[in-house]
């Protein structure tokens, strides 16, 4: 039987991914930690337990206790609130990856991470971004998204250890808010168009993004970790993706069921400067060959279960 630990897990991924191992893999199954406890459904539907990941020997404590055979490390600060403090950033995105690495490595456990969409440059191609490009982002986040890639590389090489990771582009999700991305808006814009509001969009019109429904992220997960090893060639950050949408795309999809949604465009230099540093359209098929990457939401579909859910 599987034991998990999952940090971060009261961020936007973990909220819903803890909810899905505890459905597969049972309830004490999974040890839910994080920082910070908010009396959520994770914490209240099974095991719970503060973690500051930057401490490795707590870490590597509560590992041991709950006798875990898999890591799933989620704790990290994201690309715009890394560049309102870098150092930070760079202190809990690798202080927090070598830690989880670390204690992975001396108990023996399955490992995942999320790389990020973040983790290219200027000089990666925007369409079609291949799985194997040039990575030279100019944000700290992007920065440490790359070499975190680098470090379970290592990881794997060095020690055998078994680490797996997705690209992953931007999430969309109803169940949590999400925790300061650059792709926040289009969350931000379902809240509003659900509320009857109007909405001011901090990405510019004809900026294109990729971006991904939660559900899909979550199974994404599952299914990358269930694969059989022998068949991973990119272990670590595969790219993954359902859509490209700039801001209007979204807005148009919305309109079909909110007629009278306005969207008006009011630019953040500092997230529209990250935006432009990102890809357009990543390609997927790596994920697609190695392990059989499936999405089931496109745009419309998204829209229509996240205005279901916020109606
Ligand atoms: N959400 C996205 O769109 C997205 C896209 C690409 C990659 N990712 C990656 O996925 C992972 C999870 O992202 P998320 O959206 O759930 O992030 P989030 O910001 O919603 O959640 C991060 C969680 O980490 C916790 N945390 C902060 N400092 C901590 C510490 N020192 N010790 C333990 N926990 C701490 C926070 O309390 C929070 O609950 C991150 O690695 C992120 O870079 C997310």
């Amino acid at each position: 039987m599987k034991r998990i630990v999952v940090t971060g897990a009261l961020g936007q991924i973990g909220s819903d991914l803890v909810f899905q191992l505890r459905q597969l893999y049972g309830e004490d199954a999974v040890l839910a930690t994080d920082i910070r406890n908010n009396q959520s459904e994770v914490v209240l539907s099974g095991p719970f337990h503060l973690l500051d990941v930057t401490d490795g020997q707590a870490f590597f404590n509560l590992v041991r206790t709950h006798q875990a055979d898999t890591i799933i490390h989620l704790a990290a600060l994201l690309s715009a609130k890394a560049e309102d403090n870098p150092l930070q950033a760079w202190q809990l995105n690798m202080g927090g990856l070598l830690n989880a690495l670390e204690v992975a490595r001396e108990r023996s456990c399955q490992f995942f991470t999320p790389s990020s969409i973040a983790s290219f440059g200027h000089s990666t191609p925007k369409e079609a971004t291949p799985q194997n490009t040039m990575q030279r982002p100019a944000t700290m986040y992007g920065v440490s998204k790359v070499a975190g890639e680098l470090l379970c590389d290592y990881y794997f090489h060095k020690f055998g250890l078994d680490t797996r990771g997705l690209r992953f582009p931007g999430l969309v999700s109803h169940t949590s808010p999400p925790g300061g991305g650059t792709t926040d808006y289009a969350v931000d814009m379902y809240l509003k168009a659900a509320r009857g509001e109007s909405y001011t969009s901090y990405i510019s019109e004809g900026t294109f993004l990729d971006m991904m429904y939660m559900p899909d992220a979550i199974q994404a997960v599952i299914q990358l970790m269930e694969t059989d090893a022998a068949k991973l060639i990119h272990r670590n950050a595969f790219n993954v993706s359902a859509m490209s949408v700039d801001p209007e795309m979204i807005a148009v999809s919305i309109r079909r069921h909110v007629p009278d949604f306005i969207l008006s465009y009011e630019s953040d230099p500092i997230r529209q400067k990250i935006a432009e540093e990102w890809p357009n359209a990543i390609d997927t098929s790596a994920a697609r060959t190695e392990w059989n990457f499936q999405t089931k939401f496109n745009l419309d579909q998204m829209t229509d279960d996240m205005l279901s859910h916020l109606a």
